[in-house]
């Protein structure tokens, strides 16, 4: 990447303050968000959602997405801003999504938060969303410091990391197919339930009882997961019930399926912490705002004598407070991004900060 000359001057001579103030921008899938944090204070938190208009199509349509973060994106960041009662003159460092998501999406979320930034003279950070997810921890609570084991459950991602510092983490386990999110949206799909799929099922399983025996998702040993067999046991299943002509119960279903899908998320993440005799497990991303995951973590953990930290529910699925919070961290290990910094739809996990 060429060497770009960053920014004014002023950024130079703002030296790093003791409480940084940083303004958050996310815009990598159907959700326009900003946050300003104080050190690990949230001060605001302001989303505009277009998941109403993409439920119309059954699923993210890109354009739709991008046409509304550029309606939302000002108007947004103001609203975090008011709420917060800072002005952007007084903020440390703006950090914005650059990956993963959709690309066009990011692209407004990036390119808005580099004109803010170079208009104010603020440096850039880079924050990769899964990062970001993680980092919601922070914000849960406060004092929580590495290492620690975080559970990481979203639409593209499913695994088990060992969080060591706050800028390295190693990775236990990872899902070899579909991610935990992609699972529930495809059980909504095959149960005919509306978009977003993951609190479909919630609801439904609410109605019914865990008593169709789905197979455990344990891809051998370790910590890895598998998630394709338990798509395709419940598309079986309810396939075979329709095709004799049998009743069957689709709140029995999907409760099956959340307990099936669940409870191995909660199993790795306790034997994960033991094994590397962690006291503490956070956990992240969207499938974490389950009200069933959420329980049984909470009992597993207990059970194995462990401090778990959860994100409120607003918090695990897309925001920018979490986005703000690892810009807190890369602000701190002085990792600024150049205004060349471009978007990315993939960013594996693992893969080093941005430069
Ligand atoms: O973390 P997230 O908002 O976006 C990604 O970064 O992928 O996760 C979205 C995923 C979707 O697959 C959605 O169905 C799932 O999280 N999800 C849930 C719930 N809320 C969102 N899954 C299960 N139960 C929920 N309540
Ligand atoms: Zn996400």
């Amino acid at each position: 990447m060429a060497q770009y000359r960053p920014y004014p001057a002023r950024v130079q001579e703002r030296g790093y303050r003791q409480t940084p103030l940083i303004l958050g921008i996310e815009s990598s899938c159907d959700e326009t968000c900003a946050a300003v944090v104080c050190g690990r204070r949230l001060l605001s938190n302001a989303v505009i959602s277009s998941a109403a208009e993409q439920a119309k199509y059954g699923g993210v349509v890109p354009e739709v997405a991008s046409r509304a973060h550029t309606d939302a994106v000002e108007r947004v960041v103001r609203e975090a801003l008011a709420e917060a009662g800072v002005r952007g003159e007084q903020l440390s460092a703006v950090a914005v999504t650059y990956g993963a998501g959709l690309l066009g999406a990011l692209l407004v979320g990036l390119s808005f938060a580099k004109a803010y930034a170079y208009s104010l003279g603020l440096p850039l950070i880079a924050v990769d969303h899964i990062r970001g997810h993680m980092a919601a921890a922070y914000l849960a609570d406060p004092a929580l410091e590495p290492p620690f084991v975080t559970l990481l459950a979203s639409g593209g991602h499913t695994a088990v990391l060992y969080t060591k510092s706050y800028t390295d983490f190693e990775i236990m386990g990872s899902t070899r197919d579909d991610a935990a999110g992609e699972a529930f949206d495809k059980a909504a799909r095959i149960l005919g339930l509306p978009y977003p799929g993951g609190p479909s099922v919630e609801r439904l399983a609410r109605e019914g009882e865990p008593n169709i025996p789905l197979p455990k998702m344990f891809a051998g040993g370790g910590y890895d997961f598998s998630y394709s067999g338990l798509k395709t046991a419940v598309l079986n299943y309810c396939h075979n019930k329709e095709q004799r002509g049998e009743a069957y119960s689709r709140a029995d279903v999907a409760s099956s399926f959340q307990h099936a899908a669940c409870s191995v998320l909660a199993e790795r993440a306790v034997a994960a912490a033991k094994a590397k005799g962690c006291r503490t497990v956070a956990a992240g991303g969207g499938v974490i705002a389950n009200g069933y995951l959420r329980e049984l973590l909470a009992k597993e953990c207990a059970r194995a004598g462990l401090r778990l930290v959860l994100p409120e529910k607003k918090y695990c699925t897309d925001n920018a407070a979490m986005i703000a919070a690892e810009g807190l961290v890369q602000y701190r290990a002085k990792n600024f991004a150049p205004l060349t910094l471009n978007a990315c739809a993939h960013i594996p996990l693992g893969r080093k900060g941005k430069q």
